[in-house]
C-alpha cells in the first residue's frame, strides 16, 4: 500500500461527525463520581504572576516587542505586569482554592526564576516553591506541578530552546532539580504543558514567541519536546520517590470536524490537522514513534518501557472547519448558528470532552482532565458550561474510562497570553488595580459538584 493511501486510512478514522447530543432531554444533575475522584483548579505561574516576577523569560521579552510592522504581540499592546500578584499572594490564593472545596491545585514553576542564568540555581526561588507546596499540603490540597507551561528562560531561548536536540539536556536537568527538591512532597507532576500548542503557536502561526512561520522547524521542535518529556520522565522516575510519583504530559485535544460533512474540502484539512495535532502525537506517547508519512519519522531511542504514568487532557472546544472563498485563507474555524459562544470566539462543545477522553484512553494510562474552562466576562454561561462539560465527563466515567480528576481552568482571571487581560476564565474575578478577588456566582455550581456528586459507582 502506498504511504499516501496508508496516511489517508490512518487519519480518516478519528474525524467522524459525531451525533449531536440533545441537551433538552439530558438531566445534567444526574452525575456521580467515585469517592477518589480529584477535583481541582489549574493556574500557571506566568499567567498569574506576570513578567515583573519572571523578567528573564522569553515571554517577558515578547510582550515588550512588536511584529515586523510595529503591531504589538499582545492584544492592545497590553503587558502582564505582576498579573494577579500571585507570587506574593499565593497563600491567600491557596486559601481561595480551599474555599471551593477542591482537593488538588495545578500550578507551574517559573524555570527562569529557578535558573535565571545557565547552571545558576536561585535558592530563594526554590524555597518559594517549597513553601508553596507546604502551604497546599497544610490546607489538605495535593499539589500538581507543571514544569513547563509555555515559558522558557531567556538564556535557553538564546541557545535555540527546543529547536536543538542538545538543549533537551537543560530541561531534563531542571526537572531533576525540582524533583530532587519537591519529589518527596509532591506526587503529581506534569512535564510539559501542551507541546502541540507551544509548537503551533510559536513556530507555525508565529503568535507566541519566538514568532516563526516555519513548519519544518516546528516539526523539529515537536520531536525535541517529545524527547524532553520522555527523558525527564525517565530521569525523575529513577530518582528517590520516583516510583511513587505520577508523572505525565499534558495534551490539548482539539476536536476537528467539517462544517458540512459532505464537503471534502472541509473534511480533508480537518483530517490533516487532526492527524498532525492529535493522532501522530498520541501515537508517539503510546509507542515512542512519531511518524508523519513522507514528512517526518522519529523514534525515541528507547521506546520500550513506560513513557508516562498518566496523560493530562486539556479540552475546551472543537474546531469546525469551514471553507470560504479566499485564496489566502480557503478554510477557517467556524461554528453553527445555534451554538453558544464563549468569549474566546469558539463555541461550547461539551460532548467533545467525551470524544477526547475516548481517544486519549487509547494510550492505556489514567487520564486527568488538567484543564477545562470558559472565558466568560459576564459570568452568564459558566454555570451551563460546567453543567454540560462535567456531565459529558461523567458519562465517560460511567462508561468505564479511567478519568481520575478534573481541574477547572482557572482559579482566577489571569493573563491570557496573546489575548492579554481580555479573557476572563476565573472562578474568581480579579480587579487588576486592587488585586481583589471576588467569587463569581457560577462557581457555586462547581462547589455543589465537589460536595454532592460523589458516590461510589
Ligand atoms: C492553554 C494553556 C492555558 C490557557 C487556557 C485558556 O491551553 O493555552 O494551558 O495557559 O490559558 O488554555 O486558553
Amino acid at each position: 500500500m502506498s504511504s499516501y493511501i496508508k496516511l489517508l486510512l490512518i487519519i480518516s478514522f478519528p474525524v467522524g461527525a459525531a451525533q449531536p447530543w440533545n441537551w433538552q432531554s439530558i438531566d445534567t444533575s444526574d452525575i456521580k463520581f467515585p469517592n477518589s475522584f480529584v477535583w481541582g483548579v489549574a493556574l500557571s505561574e506566568y499567567q498569574n504572576s506576570g513578567a515583573t516576577t519572571s523578567p528573564n523569560s522569553n515571554w517577558a521579552s515578547w510582550e515588550t516587542t512588536t511584529y515586523r510592522f510595529g503591531s504589538p504581540h499582545i492584544l492592545n499592546g497590553q503587558q502582564s505586569g505582576v498579573a494577579c500578584d500571585h507570587w506574593n499572594r499565593y497563600k491567600e490564593d491557596v486559601q481561595l482554592a480551599k474555599d471551593l472545596g477542591i482537593t488538588s491545585l495545578r500550578f507551574s514553576i517559573a524555570w527562569d526564576r529557578i535558573e535565571p542564568e545557565e547552571g545558576v540555581w536561585d535558592e530563594q526561588a526554590l524555597q518559594h516553591y517549597e513553601d508553596y507546596v507546604d502551604e497546599c499540603i497544610a490546607q489538605g490540597i495535593k499539589p500538581m506541578i507543571t514544569l513547563h507551561h509555555f515559558v522558557d528562560p531567556l538564556w535557553f531561548t538564546q541557545k535555540g530552546a527546543f529547536e536543538k536536540e542538545e538543549n533537551v539536556f537543560y530541561f531534563v536537568r531542571f526537572a531533576q532539580k525540582m524533583f530532587e527538591r519537591l519529589g518527596h512532597k509532591t506526587k503529581l507532576w506534569c512535564t510539559i504543558n501542551e507541546p502541540t500548542i507551544y509548537m503551533f503557536m510559536g513556530y507555525v502561526l508565529g503568535m507566541f514567541p519566538p514568532g516563526h512561520n516555519n513548519p519544518v522547524l516546528a516539526l523539529t521542535v515537536m520531536r525535541n519536546l517529545m524527547q524532553a518529556h520522555v527523558e525527564s520522565y525517565r530521569a525523575m522516575k529513577a530518582m528517590p520517590y520516583g516510583d511513587v510519583a505520577e508523572i505525565g504530559i499534558v495534551h490539548q485535544y482539539l476536536v476537528f470536524e467539517p462544517y458540512h460533512s459532505w464537503n471534502v474540502l472541509e473534511y480533508m484539512p480537518g483530517l490533516f490537522f487532526n492527524f498532525l495535532l492529535n493522532t501522530a502525537v498520541l501515537k508517539f506517547y503510546k509507542t515512542g514513534t512519531f511518524n508523519i508519512p513522507l514528512i517526518s519519522r522519529f523514534t525515541y531511542q528507547a521506546p520500550e518501557g513506560k513513557l508516562m504514568d498518566f496523560i493530562g487532557l486539556n479540552y475546551y472546544s472543537r474546531v469546525l472547519v469551514r471553507g470560504q472563498l479566499s485564496f489566502t485563507e480557503p478554510i477557517a474555524p467556524s461554528h453553527y448558528p445555534d451554538e453558544i459562544m464563549t468569549d474566546m470566539q469558539y463555541a461550547m462543545y461539551p460532548q467533545g470532552l467525551y470524544q477526547a477522553i475516548q481517544k486519549m484512553s487509547e494510550l492505556g494510562v489514567p487520564i486527568y482532565v488538567t484543564e477545562n474552562g470558559i472565558a466568560d466576562a459576564k459570568d452568564d454561561r459558566r454555570e451551563l458550561f460546567l453543567k454540560q462539560y462535567i456531565y459529558a465527563m461523567n458519562q465517560a466515567v460511567k462508561d468505564g474510562y479511567d478519568v481520575r480528576g478534573y481541574y477547572y481552568w482557572s482559579l482566577m482571571d489571569n493573563f491570557e497570553w496573546d489575548q492579554g487581560y481580555s479573557q476572563k476564565f476565573g472562578l474568581y474575578s480579579v480587579d487588576f488595580n486592587t488585586f481583589d478577588r471576588t467569587l463569581n456566582p457560577s462557581a457555586q455550581y462547581y462547589i455543589w459538584v465537589i460536595n454532592n456528586a460523589i458516590a461510589k459507582i
